[in-house]
């Protein structure tokens, strides 16, 4: 609560309640008195802090959003000190032992476990929504050979917005929820399209026999059997990493998917908007990185001058530090039990031993344990994926896959929340103004 009623700020004593921001603006000597909810200040209450009457008023100036929190949410909490991610409340660890995706995806949308009924009907609305429109195939069929899974990924789920133009009607709560059911149900199958004709091979259509993940690896591994039998390890490892990558607060893509939502256009080109931000190397390619440095020290005794370099600056650790995260990653706990399990299947990856020796390694060293570096989520998770023989262009695309029911529940919270509305940044202006136009032969 303010004690500037006037606007005008108040230069003399301010009444102050204990969860409110005293503001001294030293060029005039007034001062603000501004709300503190959730140790957070409303940036809109500084509007009120000017010189002159007709000044625009105050702004926070915050490139990348690194204090910036743009909504509300209750879908998913991290305390990156302590190492904690929970959905909804649930710890990660939990819902990576005990549920499944499917389950988790519910959870993320509706906000609670579903009873057995009501996951019976969600797995079975999923499962007959996988199949995708000739059109669509034939549009896949249309990209040049070697064309990137992800860039294919980001283009047929666009498209999938011209095959069902209902899904512009966002408030319809029914129409919304069949745009959900198709986003889940078809993302595998487009992701493993992707990747069949990427290598030159038919499609496979769906199976809605197998499970979630079982479908995808039979979408994508099938040639010539009858019926593809996944090995339930492989299955259970895959649908974990879905799991563990499906939701992760305001990062860069949901933040997109968020923004571009707001504008009220259809899902399919939310989430479009999100895996064109997933499939930058900052966001959904460190994975692959790390394959590099491993495939590049290349055996355990090449550990300690690497580790040299990294400490000298010269490189850096890729799988190591996160923003968020102080603390070891809670995922790549998870990943790095379930890469083992994947190993016992496939034999086992020498570069699994270097991950972890490097990972003993680096966190006895002081350098690593003085600045909190830690293994994050993609230090395992590409080991992971090229023991199931995926290249790594689909690396972030199997990401994009279990990322999906997270940017459909922050999606829909944004759609719902009646502080949203379009997202649109201020700027600081630093070009020149009021220039006249130069005609082209008077210029040098
Ligand atoms: N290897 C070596 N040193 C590192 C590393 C690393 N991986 N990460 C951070 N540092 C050092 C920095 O050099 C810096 O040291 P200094 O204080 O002496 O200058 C200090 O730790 C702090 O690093 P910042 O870059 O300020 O940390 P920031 O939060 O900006 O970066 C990031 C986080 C980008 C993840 C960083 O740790 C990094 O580059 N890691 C490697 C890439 C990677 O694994 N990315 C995947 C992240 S998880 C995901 O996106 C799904």
């Amino acid at each position: 609560m303010s004690t500037d009623t006037t606007g005008q700020g108040d230069a003399g004593g301010v009444a102050q309640a204990s969860n409110t921001l005293t503001i001294t603006d030293n060029r005039t000597g007034r001062q603000y008195e501004v709300p503190i909810e959730d140790e957070t200040i409303r940036s809109i209450d500084l509007r009120r802090i000017k010189v002159n009457d007709d000044d625009f008023g105050l702004m926070t100036y915050d490139p990348a959003f690194m204090n910036t929190a743009s909504c509300r949410s209750s879908i998913t909490y991290i305390d990156g000190d302590k190492g904690i991610l929970e959905y909804r409340g649930y710890p990660i660890e939990q819902l990576a032992e005990r549920s499944s995706y499917l389950e988790v995806a519910y959870l993320l949308i509706h906000g609670e476990l579903p009873t057995q009924p009501q996951l019976d009907t969600w797995t079975h609305e999923v499962t007959i929504h996988t199949f995708v429109h000739e059109n669509v195939k034939e549009f896949m069929q249309g990209f040049r050979y070697d064309a990137h899974p992800m860039g294919m990924l980001l283009a047929s789920v666009g498209a999938l917005s011209t095959f069902y133009p209902e899904a512009t009607q966002i408030k319809d709560v029914d129409l919304r929820y069949q745009q959900i059911v198709r986003l889940i149900a078809k993302m595998p199958t487009l992701a493993a399209f992707a990747y069949r004709h990427n290598r030159g091979m038919p499609y496979v259509y769906p199976d809605n026999d197998l499970s979630y993940a079982g479908n995808f690896l039979s979408m994508v591994y099938k040639i010539a059997e009858l019926k593809y039998q996944p090995d339930p390890r492989i299955e259970k490892a895959l649908d974990v990493l879905f799991i563990l990558h499906a939701d992760h607060e305001q990062n860069c893509s949901t933040s997109a998917v968020r923004s571009v939502g707001s504008s009220q256009v259809d899902p399919y080109s939310s989430v479009a908007a999100g895996i064109g931000a997933l499939y930058g190397p900052l966001h959904g390619g460190a994975n692959e990185a790390v394959l590099r440095m491993l495939r590049r020290i290349r055996t355990t005794d090449n550990i300690p001058a690497f580790v040299e370099g990294v400490k000298k600056g010269e490189e850096r650790l890729m799988g190591f530090g996160h923003r968020v995260y102080k603390n070891y990653d809670p995922r790549a706990k998870i990943i790095k039990r379930a890469a083992q399990d994947v190993f016992e299947v496939t034999g086992t990856n020498p570069l699994l031993d270097i991950a972890m020796e490097l990972e003993r390694i680096a966190l006895e060293d002081e350098y690593f344990v003085s600045r909190k570096l830690y293994p994050n989520v993609d230090f395992y998770s590409g080991l992971i994926y090229e023991a199931l023989g995926m290249p790594v262009e689909m690396f972030p695309v199997l990401f994009a896959i279990g990322r999906t029911s997270g940017w459909i529940a922050q999606w829909l919270e944004m759609i719902d929340d009646k502080e949203q509305k379009i997202a649109r940044p201020r700027q600081i202006y630093t070009g020149g103004r009021e220039r006249d136009y130069v005609p082209m032969a008077q210029r040098s």
